[in-house]
């Protein structure tokens, strides 16, 4: 029996899972976050769910290399890059390295040790670098000190982007990434550091974060197809595609069906512009702007919505059935 596909059936990451908004109406499996997969036991979930780090990115000025880390940021957060099991279970880089820094609290069965470890030559994720030894290792903070990371981010050293490579493609299992996604994870990488910390360690996960993420990554697939680079182009609307799944499954009330429709709709939209580039037709230059143009109606409805969503703690903690240890404001 194929191993990795039993181990599979034990942990129970229906492969529908992948398919984000495409599972929206079937029956409910698994649990009502995907979050909630990886969150070490004991870990308080709603704290944990309602809240993330802030992000020590610094955005270059010229154009063509802030283009490139607004790639990188966008396929950071997009589990098919890393493509294979982790894909399907909607891992990405920024579930271990949370907004570019760690996660003390990641804890997947099979992959970690302690809380805040993984083992990436885990077979679990890869079919390649299963060394048969179950290692776990601390989750770096990629915005921590340079100097305490092991592989040299110099700009023009070709190690960061050789260790990405191989990260995703050995390690995930994924498929070897377009060159620009590829150079795009490193200078975003790059880009991350202490110095650029905002004063506030954390911040609220909302629909506007993740609009905002959506659209960032609509900006990098027009820019990107406009260029030509169609394979980066749907790597960036799979992100967009990505975030618009992790508004949906707050929404996932009855009484939210309406947002839940619209979310789907845009959803649609995004899914159509893909195959516009799959095929031959002229990329599409001006569906993408409006779509992000309409983006900012859908975001304004859902955010008057959330107070009813899973985004507001107290909903959150009551589908949880867990107690809110204070009321959050
Ligand atoms: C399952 C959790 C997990 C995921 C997902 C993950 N990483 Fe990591 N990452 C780790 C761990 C653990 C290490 C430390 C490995 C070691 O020490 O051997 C690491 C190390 C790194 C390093 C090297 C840091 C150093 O010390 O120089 C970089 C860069 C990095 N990851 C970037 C990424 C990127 C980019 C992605 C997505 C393509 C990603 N990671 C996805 C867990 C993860």
């Amino acid at each position: 029996m194929d191993r990795r596909r039993s181990r599979t059936a034990v942990l129970g990451l229906g492969l529908a899972l992948a398919a984000g908004l495409a599972v929206a109406a079937a029956p409910q499996i698994g649990p009502p976050l995907k979050g909630l997969r990886w969150l070490a036991p004991g870990a308080d979930p709603v704290a944990r769910l309602t809240r993330a780090p802030t992000e020590c990115l610094t955005l270059p000025a010229a154009p063509a290399a802030r283009l490139s880390v607004e790639i990188g940021r966008a396929a950071f957060r997009t589990p098919v890059v890393l493509g294979g099991q982790a894909a399907r279970s909607g891992v990405a880089c920024e579930t271990c390295h949370q907004s570019g820094r760690t996660n003390p609290e990641f804890h997947f069965p099979g992959v970690s040790g302690p809380p805040g470890t993984a083992d990436v030559t885990s077979s679990l994720f890869s079919t390649h670098r299963d060394n048969g030894v179950f290692d776990p290792r601390p989750i770096p903070d990629l915005s921590g000190p340079k100097a305490r990371l092991k592989i040299s981010q110099a700009p023009g050293d070709p190690a960061l982007a050789a260790f990405i490579q191989g990260l995703v493609t050995q390690e995930f299992d994924g498929p070897q990434p377009p060159p620009a996604v590829l150079q795009g994870l490193a200078d975003y990488v790059r880009a991350l550091s202490p110095e650029a910390c905002p004063a506030q360690a954390d911040r609220p996960v909302d629909v506007a974060g993740l609009m905002e993420d959506a659209r960032r990554a609509a900006t990098a697939a027009q820019a990107l197809a406009d260029a030509g680079d169609r394979p980066a182009a749907l790597v960036m609307i799979a992100g967009a595609r990505a975030r618009l799944g992790l508004i949906d499954e707050r929404f996932a009330a009855p009484d939210l069906a309406r947002q839940r429709r619209a979310l789907m709709a845009a959803d649609r939209r995004l899914a159509t512009i893909a195959e516009t580039l799959r095929g031959n037709a002229p990329p599409p230059l001006t569906a993408l702007a409006a779509w992000r143009r309409d983006s900012l109606r859908l975001e304004a409805d859902l955010t008057r919505q959330s107070g009813r969503s899973l985004f507001d703690p107290p909903h959150l903690a009551a589908t949880l059935q867990v107690r809110l240890p204070r009321q959050a404001s």
